[in-house]
């Protein structure tokens, strides 16, 4: 278990409890949960650029509780990855619980996707399925929190609203009854994909109930933030595509500032992150810093050698610490700080 504590502890925090945060820091600023993206040397980065908690992707919790491989595969952490709330996928009680159970002594908490709407989701009855059914979600919190049984130990939901805003308070206030932490709330229905997110519901929702409630969608700078924050009062934000295109937006930068690429190369070099993930974050972060005819040869790069070179020679970007790139070519480098 945390194998190389001297790379991972870049920045050892002495965290407080989520809830004394979420209390103190009005608004909180969160990086959403993503998959394929919110891994690790991700959320080191953002952390570096004024992220207050961020989450790991979604992961199966059926398949986390079973299987070693799928929790060597889905969750890597290190000492300094806090605050950290981890996401599942769940669909009963039982394995939400198991898996809460299981991640307790590494994350701050574990969050209930409600909101996932991909077709699989909504058939197998997870994401935002759940919506449809505010009982099984009071049943589900309230089985997790008399597992983990910890109070500094979140229990939250992360949901998609209704087009009758009347049942997301039902449900917001059947959540506050079973005793949920905070509420994240992306304010686009299950169907709803480009359209802009509804913030008068985010409002309603902080309206309705006592709990924390943090915002989601369309939240890509810091006056976006502001401006959300203004209409809603709510405790926090969380950005997903605006933090993907821009690491560093909750420090006040509107564009990704050179510096935020090479602690990205720094991170991800140290760390051993994969190929693919390495160079699709520098696309996003980079999107509006690479001209078009540059993007049809930075994008199509095939190893992390040719995308340090690539940016030394373009950018004068190059990792500040000698990392051996032989050791993370390709996609098959392991990450170094698994834990379970
Ligand atoms: C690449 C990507 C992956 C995502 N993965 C997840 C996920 O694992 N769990 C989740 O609850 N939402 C996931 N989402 C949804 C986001 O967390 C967020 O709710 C949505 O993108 C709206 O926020 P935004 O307008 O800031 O992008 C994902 C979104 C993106 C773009």
């Amino acid at each position: 278990m945390m194998a190389h504590e001297e790379q991972s502890s870049d920045k050892a925090i002495q965290h407080q409890s989520l809830m004394d945060l979420l209390d103190k820091k009005k608004p909180l600023k969160i990086c959403a949960p993503m998959v394929r993206y919110s891994k690790l040397a991700f959320r080191t980065l953002v952390r570096r650029y004024g992220c207050d908690l961020t989450f790991t992707p979604m992961i199966m919790s059926n398949s986390f509780v079973r299987s070693m491989k799928a929790r060597d595969n889905e969750f890597t952490t290190n000492k300094g990855d806090r605050p950290l709330i981890v996401q599942f996928a769940a669909n009963n009680g039982k394995d939400l619980a198991d898996a809460a159970e299981l991640i307790a002594p590494y994350a701050d908490g574990v969050d209930l996707n409600c909101g996932c709407p991909q077709r699989w989701a909504m058939c197998d009855g997870y994401g935002a399925h759940l919506i449809k059914n505010p009982e099984l979600i009071r049943d589900m919190v309230r089985q997790t929190k008399a597992r983990v049984g910890r109070a500094d130990f979140t229990t939250s939901i992360k949901i998609r609203i209704h087009p009758d805003l009347r049942d997301t308070v039902d449900l917001c206030q059947k959540a506050e009854t079973a005793g949920v932490s905070w509420i994240a709330v992306h304010g686009r229905t299950p169907r709803e994909r480009a359209e802009p997110a509804n913030h008068d519901a985010i409002k309603l929702i902080k309206e309705s109930v006592g709990v924390p409630v943090i915002a989601n969608g369309d939240i890509r700078s810091l006056e976006d933030m502001q401006r959300v924050c203004d209409h809603t009062n709510v405790d926090g934000v969380m950005a997903a595509r605006g933090i993907l295109e821009n690491p560093a937006m909750f420090a006040g930068y509107n564009l990704t500032p050179t510096h935020c690429v090479q602690q990205w190369l720094d991170i991800s070099l140290s760390l051993g992150t994969p190929f693919q993930c390495f160079h699709h974050h520098l696309i996003y972060m980079m999107e509006k810093m690479v001209m078009r005819a540059d993007k049809r040869v930075f994008n199509v790069l095939t190893s992390t050698a040719a995308v340090v070179d690539y940016l030394e020679e373009n950018y004068g970007i190059h990792p500040s610490t000698e990392v051996s790139i032989e050791d993370t070519r390709g996609s098959s480098a392991p990450p170094l700080d698994r834990i379970m």
